[in-house]
């Protein structure tokens, strides 16, 4: 099976048994402070599994980029360097929200994986929830008695809170989880060890394919866990190394999901990539190149996705990858136009896989045949940063931590690049050094950024009725609250029934007002977006928190925020009709001086979320 057919019957198994199939969510995390990038399937239906809104579909499947570069799930120390974890990589998902639980999910998972795809079943073992003293949680029982209709028991293992206990992040939905894996070894190799001792044991031939958890629970701010008001379903298959499996493979890398990315940058640099691991000096970058990693700067497959998305969304140009954030990987016999390369060659293939990518896939061909300057001037300032031309003779000694540091800061190199890069020409990279600077750089943007927030205070039950596009005010009660800190003073998060307050989005800045009761008066300072909840930032809470208030939008600085979106969407259609929409930029504007200004966005200069939309 091609892995677009593994893909498609991933999904049909799932829209035969009532599943609606939706897109993937974007990576770049739009409305929750709590995620920078989308690191699961589950993220777009957060808001569903806590129980903020009720699920229009019951059953869900889909297929979600992920990326795992950050917080509780990160895989970048990992990338290239074995041949199953990505940072950046396709789960293929499907959810049920308080409809069917564990009983479906196994039996469901067990069909597709055995009786549709075909693995030997003598290669499959399971994993449960063993229990967790801690949280005062007994072994999952259910779970292994209903593996028990499918596998024997020697088969069926229990793991810790570590690896079968599954959680978004530090809080959020979470719940236990039983995982599948496949042992892809040879006869012999069998023989020599049960695979039995290989699994959760970082063995690249016995690896996790799909993980099946039972969301039951929330962790609170402070540790605790809270049972959800219904269970739900979320599993995740990894896409690349169910293709692995499926192909007969060894390598994710092998499958014809990467190889095609792989063989024309191997076939430029005139070297011949090896399927075993590490088999040649440099075969890791290969590797790394085929990631699809950090957004603010990574490789190929992110550059292509992150580049679509952002394009979609009006925030870069995807004719000019450097305006993107990304940066070149230097790879043993090639200098230049790698990244060019690479996409000219896969890009379609992704481009129909993947909605969204087709457009931004035709720039980069287009512009192929220029070879992406811009691209390999911005990558050459960092290279000559880091001490070393590409072509010329790599200097001795280690890396001072502050030169590390301003890779890092200015540059966008991770320090595992510059660390790999060091190592490939015997230099050291001073870790402390960089790890003060690190720290250094964390004191300054903690004094500027929100840094706690605690859980939700409820008042109510109910949704907020929007009426900011007919009313500037309205009468409101609060349905929720939450204290937060910020820049070392308290800050309260609020959520109205009814608001005609507009969050920040679509290009236009959150609304500012009051909440009026009375005689007091309450500020507030911005609205933003959470998921689905309007979120009203204020510096004290109202004193009566039961009361009915009247809430009030600054109306003057509404106004001019209005005009300035107005100008700025016919700016939009002047650059599109003029330039075509790869003239695209992003428009920055200020409610204050009533003036519209347009730039390229650089890599330093990310933008916040927006998407020009029709918001009035
Ligand atoms: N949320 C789980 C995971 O990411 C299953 O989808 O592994």
């Amino acid at each position: 099976m091609t892995s677009r057919e593994i893909r498609q019957k991933f999904l049909d198994h799932f829209a035969k048994r009532g599943h609606t199939i939706v897109p993937s969510a974007p990576m770049v995390v739009k409305d929750d402070p709590t995620l920078m990038f989308t690191n699961a399937g589950m993220n777009q239906f957060k808001d569903l599994f806590l129980g903020n809104r009720p699920a229009k579909d019951k059953r869900i499947a889909d297929t979600q980029k992920c990326l795992r570069v950050s917080g509780k799930h990160n895989d970048l120390e990992e990338v290239g360097i074995d041949t199953y974890h990505h940072t950046m990589f396709e789960m293929l998902g499907n959810w049920s929200f308080g409809d069917y639980f564990k009983k479906e999910a196994i039996q469901w998972a067990w069909e597709l994986l055995v009786d549709e795809y075909k693995i030997d079943k003598e290669n499959i073992y399971v994993t449960y929830f063993g229990g967790d003293a801690a949280d005062e949680l007994e072994a999952d029982e259910e779970t292994r008695q209903l593996w028990l209709q499918y596998l024997p028991a020697e088969r069926i293992l229990p793991f810790s809170r570590k690896d079968n206990f599954w959680e978004m992040g530090d809080t959020g939905p979470c719940g236990p989880c039983t995982e599948i894996h496949v042992d892809v070894r040879t006869a012999e190799e069998k023989k020599a060890k049960p695979g039995r001792d290989l699994v959760n044991n970082d063995h690249p031939q016995v690896i996790e394919i799909w993980n099946n958890v039972f969301m039951q629970f929330e962790r609170k701010a402070d540790g605790s866990l809270h049972t959800l008001p219904a269970q739900h379903v979320d599993t995740g298959m990894g896409f690349e190394r169910l293709c692995m499996v499926l192909q007969g493979k060894r390598s994710n890398y092998d499958t014809d999901v990467f190889q095609p990315l792989i063989q024309p940058v191997s076939k430029q640099c005139g070297r011949k990539y090896g399927a075993t691991l590490n088999s040649q000096p440099g075969e890791s970058r290969y590797r790394h190149a085929c990631d699809r990693r950090s957004p603010a700067r990574d490789l190929v497959r992110h550059c292509r996705w992150t580049i679509a998305e952002q394009h979609g969304r009006g925030l870069c140009d995807p004719s000019d990858p450097a305006s993107c954030g990304a940066i070149r990987l230097q790879l043993p016999g090639l200098h230049r136009t790698f990244h060019a390369c690479a996409r000219g060659n896969a890009g379609e293939r992704d481009g129909r896989s993947v909605p969204g990518t087709e457009e931004a896939t035709w720039h980069h061909r287009e512009r192929d045949v220029g070879g992406g300057e811009g691209f390999s001037a911005y990558a050459g300032a960092g290279h000559q940063a880091f001490g070393a031309s590409p072509l010329g003779e790599p200097p001795r000694g280690t890396i001072p931590g502050d030169k590390a540091f301003e890779l890092f800061d200015t540059f966008g190199f991770p320090i595992d690049l510059t660390q790999l890069m060091a190592r490939e020409q015997g230099r050291d990279v001073d870790m402390k050094g960089f790890e003060a600077e690190l720290q250094k750089q964390k004191e300054r943007s903690r004094a500027a950024t929100t840094v706690t927030t605690g859980d939700w205070v409820d008042l109510a039950k109910g949704e907020t009725t929007f009426v900011g596009y007919d009313e500037l005010s309205s009468p409101a009660r609060i349905l929720r609250y939450r204290k937060g800190e910020r820049q070392g003073g308290d800050q309260f998060q609020i959520v109205l029934d009814r608001t005609p307050f507009y969050a920040e989005g679509g290009g236009q800045v959150g609304d500012q007002g009051w909440l009026i009761n009375g005689d007091e008066r309450v500020e507030v300072l911005d609205t933003k977006r959470e998921n689905q909840l309007i979120v009203h930032f204020t510096k004290a809470l109202p004193k009566d928190v039961n009361a009915s208030f009247s809430a009030q939008v600054d109306a003057s600085r509404r106004n001019l925020t209005a005009r300035n979106h107005t100008a700025t969407h016919l700016l939009h259609h002047v650059l599109r009709k003029q330039l075509g929409t790869h003239g695209n930029r992003r428009v920055h504007w200020s409610p204050r001086t009533a003036c519209a200004s347009t730039s390229v966005i650089s890599p330093r200069s990310r933008p916040r979320s927006s998407r020009p939309s029709s918001a009035k």
